[in-house]
Formats: structure tokens, sequence, C-alpha cells
């Protein structure tokens, strides 16, 4: 188990497009390990690997829900479809906000861990935070894409 160091809006690896994963390597499976860790460490429902600071199209999604946990490397939106408008967060922007649109069903094709193909749908905060990795990948923020400026979070008492 190890904890990545979460890289921040404002550096440049977050603004690169991420290399297609070619072979599962003994290095690979490691990075995917530590990207969960550090997913859950910071209370996150997603990590995408430029946000540890590695170039590869790979992210992990948790959204605390029964069968909603997925490692998806090279993933693929290949069908969107309604709209949601709501807040999004960004474990690279902590304790920021801002209202984002994205579609309220998605389907993604992609491999597992394993590197066998998989397709996975979403619905919700599952469609959102696929949208929102897989971005990611292509240097996309959700500030780029949001309706409003980033705002702070407001802590409840
Ligand atoms: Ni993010």
């Amino acid at each position: 188990m190890a904890i990545r160091n979460i890289r921040r809006m404002g550096e440049d690896v977050l603004r690169k497009t991420s290399k297609e994963v070619k072979e599962m390597t003994p290095r690979t499976q490691i990075l995917i390990e530590d990207m969960f860790d550090t997913m859950y460490e910071a209370m996150g429902v997603g990590l995408a690997a430029p946000q540890v600071g590695i170039l590869k199209r790979i992210v992990v999604i948790d959204t605390y829900e029964d069968g909603e946990c997925f490692v998806l490397v090279n993933p693929k939106i290949v069908q969107r479809d309604g709209e949601q408008t709501g807040d999004e967060g960004c474990l690279s922007m902590p304790g920021k906000i801002a209202s984002v649109t994205r579609p309220n069903h998605v389907i993604c094709e992609a491999l597992n861990e394993n590197m066998e193909p998989i397709v996975v749908e979403g619905e919700g905060l599952l469609a959102r935070a696929i949208c929102h990795e897989c971005d990611h990948l292509d240097g996309i923020l959700y500030p780029d894409v949001a309706n409003e400026s980033m705002r702070d979070i407001e802590i409840e008492e």
C-alpha cells in the first residue's frame, strides 16, 4: 500500500494527453493499487493516473454503491444520453466545487486490470465520475466545462 502525491491544478502534467496502456506490467499493477489507496485516503470517488503524475490512460472509480468500483484501462465513452447538472469536485482542486452539466447515462468500453475487455454502464454519479475521469486523460479539468467559476465548499456546522 502506498499513497501517492496528488498533483494540483496548475501543474503541467494535468494538462497533457495520456498514453494508451499496451500491456499490463507489474509496475502498472502497482500503480493501479496505489491509485485506489490514494483515492480512498483522499475520500474521492475517482482518480486518474495523471493526477499522480503518470501519463497512462488508467482511471479508478468507486462511488461506494454496490458493484460500482472499477479500474478502467484505455476507457472510451461510446454512448452518452440524458443530462444532469450538479456540483462536482476534484482531488486536484481540494476544497472547491462548481456546477457541471454531464450526461446522465453513459456506456464506457475499457480493459480491466487483466487487460480483458469490459463494458461499464453508468447512471447518475457513476456517469458523472466516468466523464470526469476520462476528461483527465485528455488534460481536461472540470472548470473547463463547468457552468460557473469554482467556489469554496461551504462547511456545514
Ligand atoms: Ni478530477
